[in-house]
């Protein structure tokens, strides 16, 4: 999503905002600016596009020491020049850039700012306005001024300003969105992704939800609702500097789909030992004990790694489990049972709609678990435990290895669990042994490359549609799989539960539309073959994954037995290198698709 840069310091401002809004261009891209000044006088500069294009604007020139950056992914006004960020007062004097959404900047300038010809169509605008009309008519201070206007917004912010007149200081404010406070030797730096400072510094400082604060060069000053100081500790973050480079690869999607085998055995390695004993904390499996229900909430690809993870816990564990839409449970809290366990899944730890649900379960003092591969992340902080997904950064935003990790991690959390409560199935399940073979499956798909794309070329290149269909995982495999082609490739793509395409979308065969078929369950395995032969005899060109112990002699793609609570790892990858090669020849940017951003930050 949105992406936020800050830096006050001794040092030039202008290189180190571009160069971390590069670092946060994955997350969302349709404009970007800067506002940059060395205390005598201020640079503002803004471009619809990527950052090559902002940075090309402002030249080789250093404009100062302290400056604010923002990368814009559109919600109120379209992708331009005007409305990208920093957004300016009439009086010129304030510069304010903004991630979230202010669900009230409609009342707020019916209210007071009606005097104002507004230049852009972003609620950003109505919050530097805003902030400009309580200093200049009310003659509040800056930061007095900043406070009384948060307390006015409705919706989520993280805010970094600049005020001419003390051009040395950044004020930032923060309510659901987030916002770091990245410490220096001899700057300190504002960030929305701590990957945009870390080549500056490794000490962060969390800001919290509703806190305001001051950044210099040699200070950083926060303050409570009630204006009251206060002390916050820092942490380090510890990112390998070469994980965020794509290396000898043309995409980080190319290169996050080929590190699934290590990652995978990473994870192996992370949470358990030789004897195959798991290292969680016992605390945790405590609380999971206790709880009747397990509630699992995502959005998108993470919402169907916990799909996946539903049958995991419920035949290790004997738990029910209900897999719920972040932005849908939230606001349609059903019946819940008497103990429930929330487990969060998301590979950033900042979407927003997990995170109104964990709010709002932690009113309820309800136990939670967050699953990211973000260390520090809002709903890793904010739950009561985390487990990591050791993907290393995922950068491209169709997520491809956090969506195995998670399945993984969930593996490992309920086989403990399950043996925690000495359920047969989970006493026999050998996690540490299946993963390892998931992990080898994984490979010698991703060494069927080649083949996988000219199977891509056949099935997906010159098609308008696509579906995908399967039973049990396989079903949860295939909206996986239609989510990455659709997101990708710009395919229309839709994943069906075999079983129901003849209840009505059937309609939507034609001769040579791809279906892919997930053959991968030996219970269903005769029958998702029979609704294959449905869209055979109705022209539909048909693409077969199988478990070997299940193929038949024209299957396009087998892949080696593995207890089928885990073979989703393996078979998701064909499909995944479909969604890459059908991209790159349709010349999609595949890093960056259009209209996506990586960790979505608004609801
Ligand atoms: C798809 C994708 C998104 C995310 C979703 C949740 O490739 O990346 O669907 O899975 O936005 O994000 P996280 O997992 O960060 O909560």
């Amino acid at each position: 999503m949105c992406g936020i840069v800050g830096v006050a310091g001794n040092i030039c401002a202008t290189t180190i905002l571009l160069d971390g809004l590069e670092k946060l261009e994955y997350r969302g891209y349709d404009s970007s600016g800067i506002y940059v000044t060395n205390g005598e006088n201020g640079f503002l500069c803004k471009r619809q596009g990527k950052i090559a294009n902002l940075r090309e604007a402002v030249g080789k020139k250093q404009h100062g020491t302290t400056g604010i950056g923002h990368t814009r992914w559109a919600t109120h006004g379209a992708p331009s020049q005007e409305n990208a960020h920093p957004q300016v007062s009439d009086s010129q004097r304030f510069y304010l850039v903004h991630n979230g959404v202010i669900t009230n900047a409609e009342d707020l300038k019916e209210r007071y700012l009606k005097h104002i010809t507004f230049t852009s169509q972003t609620d950003t605008e109505v919050i530097v306005q805003l902030i400009a009309y309580f200093v200049e008519q009310k003659q509040l201070t800056t930061l007095r001024s900043l406070q009384a206007v948060i307390s006015l917004l409705e919706g989520s912010y993280a805010i970094a300003m600049m005020d001419r007149r003390i051009p040395e200081q950044i004020f930032i404010a923060k309510n659901k969105s987030p916002l770091l406070i990245g410490l220096g030797d001899d700057a300190n730096y504002l960030c929305s992704d701590a990957l945009a400072m870390l080549p500056q510094t490794q000490i962060f400082m969390e800001i919290k939800d509703g806190e305001t604060g001051i950044i210099s060069s040699n200070e950083v000053k926060l303050f409570d609702e009630e204006n009251k100081a206060i002390n916050r500790s820092t942490y380090q973050v510890k990112i390998d500097a070469n994980d965020l480079s794509k290396g000898a690869y043309d995409s980080y999607m190319l290169k996050e789909i080929d590190e699934q085998p290590a990652v995978l055995r990473r994870i192996i390695q992370t949470y358990t030992n030789i004897n195959g004993d798991i290292n969680m904390s016992s605390e945790l499996i405590e609380r999971l004990i206790q709880s009747d229900r397990l509630y699992i909430v995502a959005a998108g690809t993470s919402y169907h790694a916990g799909l996946i993870g539903k049958s995991l816990f419920e035949q290790l564990t004997d738990i029910p489990v209900e897999v719920v839409l972040a932005s849908e449970f939230g606001y349609h809290l059903p019946k819940l049972s008497a103990h429930p366990f929330f487990l969060f899944l998301s590979q950033s730890g900042e979407t927003a709609d997990s995170r109104q649900v964990l709010v709002k379960i932690k009113k309820q003092n309800y136990p939670s678990l967050t699953i990211t591969n973000v260390a520090d992340s809002t709903l890793s902080r904010e739950a009561d435990y985390t487990l990591l997904l050791h993907a290393g950064p995922e950068i491209a935003v169709a997520s491809t290895k956090a969506y195995t990790a998670q399945i993984a991690v969930e593996s490992l959390l309920a086989k403990f669990l399950g043996t925690a409560k000495k359920i047969e199935a989970a006493r026999q399940f050998d996690v540490r042994q299946e993963l390892s073979l998931a992990a080898t499956g994984m490979q010698s798909m991703i060494d069927e490359k080649d083949y996988i794309s000219k199977l891509a070329k056949k099935y997906f290149y010159n098609q308008r549609t696509a579906f995908f269909i399967g039973r049990g995982n396989g079903y949860y495999l295939s909206l996986e799989a239609a989510l990455k082609l659709k997101e990708v490739s710009y395919l229309h793509a839709e994943g069906f539960a075999a079983g129901e395409l003849k209840h009505g979308t059937i309609a939507l065969i034609e001769q040579d539309t791809p279906v892919v078929a997930f053959v991968t369950e030996a219970k269903t395995a005769d029958h998702t073959r029979s609704n294959v032969q449905e869209v055979l005899s109705r022209g539909a060109k048909v693409l077969i994954i199988s478990q070997e112990n299940l193929v038949h002699p024209n299957d396009q793609l087998t892949f080696p037995v593995i207890s089928e609570l885990l073979n989703p790892l393996v078979a998701i990858i064909p499909t995944q290198l479909f969604a890459y090669f059908t991209a790159k020849a349709r010349g999609n940017n595949v890093d960056q698709p259009r209209n996506l951003a990586k960790s979505v930050t608004v609801e």
